[in-house]
């Protein structure tokens, strides 16, 4: 009843937001930024993901990778002295040509002052050579996209790129190796998954000992394959209150066994560095179908991979859409971010806005309160246990809302026209 009633009023909140064609950057106010940098490549596309990835073709490597060093130069120009805080290598396929990406880190390590380097990984693609050279090239935190180590489990939803020893494996060969931190994705609520699945999956984990562990609910965008599968009758999701049994068994079992909850999806081993995220600061987004995110507005690369490519040729950026924030707008997005990590110190959102957040924010934190969705004191903001499911609720809602209509017009054409959320 009261997730009904959240998903209403995010539905509401996010309503109304208009993309135009845009073609310039909204830059950073910051010195201090985030890189985003996105390979849309997969060996096998999984037929539930919503993301901009296309099947990896040998003869595109090279092209993308020229285009991304050109979409860097320009952004070098612009960004005179901003320093990098981190980068953060997304897909599609992050490691499915090492050698490739290893050369893109290195060219960003030369035009910017890099911090903290991020990737994220296909388990199949971790050999011991592939870990050193990513260790070598200081890129020290690494994601490994797990989803299950049950065969039948990543069968049913088609992953296909691996199966649940070579993950196994790979995350074994990857805790020896000497990374900062290791981060493994997971996924509950699938078809096919029951909750002796799920308690499998999360023993190994508990027993591998993963400094971190991300595990999403399945997240059916409208226009995946998965979905329409699941509207034909030929694909069959478990009933819906299973996704809430599952949630809290995946807190009880992790918090029983060292993990402490580091986001409404993500629990870390006791003592351990979180595994970093871009979105907590303003970010610049390379590659296709990058997105940007800064205090003044959103904005995202052209999704198609050829129109990347010929546009940068041109020496011209590949900025397909865009919306201008208010600052409120901002505010808001930014509040809803930190309530996923589970809370935030004040001070953080003054240093980010320049004024409290009471002062601006007031009506929503009242709301929230009354809710019981959050606990407030002098410094912080904080999401009690008990509001966790709720959290998870609003985060889906926004991810299905606001990122689903997103992608899926960057999807449809590479130059969208004007749309609306
Ligand atoms: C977009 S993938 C990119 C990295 C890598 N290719 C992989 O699959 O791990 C990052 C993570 O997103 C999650 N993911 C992908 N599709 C999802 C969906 N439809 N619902 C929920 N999580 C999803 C998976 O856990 C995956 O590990
Ligand atoms: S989930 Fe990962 S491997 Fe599968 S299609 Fe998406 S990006 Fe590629």
């Amino acid at each position: 009843m009261k997730e009904n009633v959240l998903k209403i009023v995010t539905q509401r909140m996010l309503k109304g937001s208009k993309f135009s064609p845009m073609r310039e950057p909204i830059l950073p106010v910051r010195n201090k930024i985030g890189i985003y940098l996105h390979i849309p490549f997969c060996k096998v596309p999984c037929p539930y993901c919503p993301y901009n990835r296309y099947p990896f073709r040998e003869e595109l490597k090279k092209p993308y990778i020229d285009a991304i060093k050109k979409e860097i130069d320009i952004y070098k120009e612009r960004l005179d002295s901003t320093k990098i805080s981190s980068l953060y290598i997304g897909g599609g396929t992050p490691t499915i040509r090492v050698r490739e990406l290893v050369e893109a880190v290195e060219y960003l390590k030369q035009c910017f002052d890099v911090n903290e380097i991020c990737v994220e990984a296909n388990p199949d693609d971790l050999s011991g050579e592939s870990l050193e050279a990513l260790l070598d090239s200081d890129i020290k935190k690494l994601s490994i996209g797990v989803q299950s180590f049950d065969d039948d489990v990543l069968k049913n939803i088609g992953r296909l790129s691996h199966e649940g020893k070579t993950a196994f494996d790979a995350v074994k060969r990857a805790l020896n190796k000497g990374f900062d931190t290791i981060n493994v994705d997971m996924m509950f609520a699938l078809p096919g998954q029951t909750f002796t699945h799920l308690k499998r999956d999360l023993e190994t984990l508990a027993n591998l000992e993963v400094p971190q562990v991300t595990i999403y609910p399945l997240l059916l965008f409208p226009y995946v394959r998965m979905a329409k599968d699941v509207k034909a009758g030929k694909t069959k999701l478990p009933p819906a209150k299973e996704e809430k049994t599952m949630y809290d068994e995946i807190i009880t079992f992790l918090t029983s066994h060292n993990y402490e909850p580091a986001s409404v999806w993500s629990f870390s081993r006791k003592g351990v560095e979180k595994y970093g995220s871009v979105e907590r600061e303003e970010y610049i987004g390379i590659g296709a179908g990058a997105m940007s995110d800064t205090v003044l507005g959103v904005y995202s690369n052209t999704f198609a991979v050829d129109e990347y490519i010929n546009t940068l040729n041109k020496g011209v950026l590949p900025i397909a859409f865009g919306h201008e924030s208010s600052k409120k707008e901002s505010m808001v997005k930014w509040f809803n971010m930190r309530l996923y990590e589970l809370g935030f110190r004040k001070e953080d959102f003054s240093n980010h806005f320049g004024c409290t957040v009471e002062e601006t924010l007031g009506s929503l934190i009242r709301i929230f309160r009354s809710l019981k969705l959050i606990t407030i004191d002098d410094d912080s903001i904080k999401v009690p246990k008990s509001a966790f499911y709720s959290i998870h609720s609003i985060t889906k809602t926004f991810l299905l809302t606001y990122i689903a209509k997103i992608c899926e017009e960057g999807m449809k054409t590479p130059w969208p026209k004007e749309f609306e959320i």
